[in-house]
């Protein structure tokens, strides 16, 4: 047994803690004791964390004579939609839930972000706990208070900030993780290294197989350094008005027009394209004189150690920089005409410029999709 790290994310009065640690749903009745007030507790599960880990949430609240009214929901981006969201809501208030009750939301972003958006509207506003059972919800989605769906028109367009009022992060439920999915969410584990702490960078990459290989203190540990850069981050910048919270979109912008183009399918997973648009992110600032070449070269070959693609070319893409930048246009960051991108100054030190021309983005990228691919 490892322990459990408790990390305060600070908002006045809508903190709370976020749990990293082993065996957490087990006791998920006294850790969320207080917030738990009757005796069925709605639960919002992704069916395949459900079919894997809901026997141990179902044990964890029986012990405490708690019953759970189950609802799940398929895996998939797909049901971040208005249908999904009518049929939960419908479902929530069918179960009588009240504005002081706290609905548990237990799988990954999708679940998340589902759950949370409908939390932040029943009935303007309920309670929610975040179980995330990925490492990508576990070190950024499940933290911080972003919700949303997507429409016809884009991803993540509608939502609200509604702040969870617990988070477990039992890392027991990334065992049943395919490796793809632990080398997506790893990325995200890199992105706080990479944007603001060179330590954790090199530590990072220097205990990648660890990471990946689920050693438990290793694993914790990174879990929780992240969640802490988040924590840090949210508290001082909460809905991305300063600036602040906005490097947390390091690799975002690249990496969304990488999704777009493929169709935010199985073909790049979400943590895929951020990786990639953090080399990118990289290799732009190089290419402006403000990132060492070196640097660059850094960041994009402790993404390639984790298995993880970190050249455009191996998408093997045939569209042009052009079309990539067009899908960028459409970016929910556009600021009345600029689009805010995040670069590098160092590794460790990122900044948003707003001074940069997309001619001169797609020019680049029509580069990065020519340059041949290395092993
Ligand atoms: N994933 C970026 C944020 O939470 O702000």
């Amino acid at each position: 047994m490892s322990g459990i790290s408790a990390i305060r994310v600070e908002l006045s009065g809508r903190s709370y803690d976020v749990m990293v640690g082993q065996g957490l749903i087990a006791q998920v009745a006294s850790l969320a004791e207080e917030a738990l007030r009757k005796p069925t507790v709605p639960v919002v599960a992704d069916a395949r964390a459900w079919e894997h880990h809901g026997a141990a949430l179902s044990a964890g609240l029986r012990a405490a004579d708690k019953e759970i009214a189950l609802y799940t929901v398929e895996p998939g981006e797909g049901s971040k939609s208005w249908s999904s969201l009518e049929s939960l809501t419908d479902w929530m208030l069918d179960q009588g839930v009240e504005r002081g009750d706290q609905v548990i939301a237990f799988g990954g972003g999708v679940v998340g972000d589902l759950t949370g958006f409908a939390c932040s509207i029943l009935k303007r506003g309920c309670g929610f706990i975040q179980i995330p059972t990925t490492l990508l919800a576990q070190v950024d989605s499940s933290v911080g208070g972003k919700t949303a769906i997507n429409t016809s028109r884009g991803k993540n367009l509608i939502g609200a900030f509604h702040q969870p009022s617990l988070v477990l992060a039992d890392t027991d439920t990334l065992a049943s993780l395919p490796v793809r999915e632990m080398q997506a969410g790893f990325a995200e584990v890199l992105k706080y290294g990479i944007l603001g702490d060179a330590e954790f960078f090199l530590w990072c990459t220097n205990r990648s197989h660890d990471i990946l290989a689920h050693q438990p203190l290793v694993l914790k540990q990174a879990i929780a350094q992240s969640v802490q850069a988040k924590a840090r981050i949210v508290a001082e910048d909460e809905r991305e008005l300063s600036g602040r919270r906005a490097l947390l979109n390091l690799g975002h912008t690249f990496g969304h027009a990488l999704e777009a183009q493929t169709g935010f399918g199985d073909q790049l997973l979400h943590g895929e394209a951020v990786a990639l648009g953090m080399v990118l992110a990289a290799r732009y600032s190089a290419r402006r004189g403000e990132l060492e070449k070196q640097d660059a070269q850094s960041v994009a070959e402790a993404i390639g150690r984790t298995g993880l693609r970190s050249q455009i070319g191996e998408l093997g893409l045939s569209c042009t920089g052009a079309q990539l930048v067009e899908h960028m246009r459409h970016d929910k960051k556009m600021d009345a005409g600029t689009l805010p991108f995040l670069l590098l100054r160092s590794i460790g030190d990122a900044y948003v410029a707003r001074d940069v021309d997309l001619a001169d983005v797609a020019a680049f990228l029509d580069e990065q999709l020519r340059a041949p691919v290395t092993a």
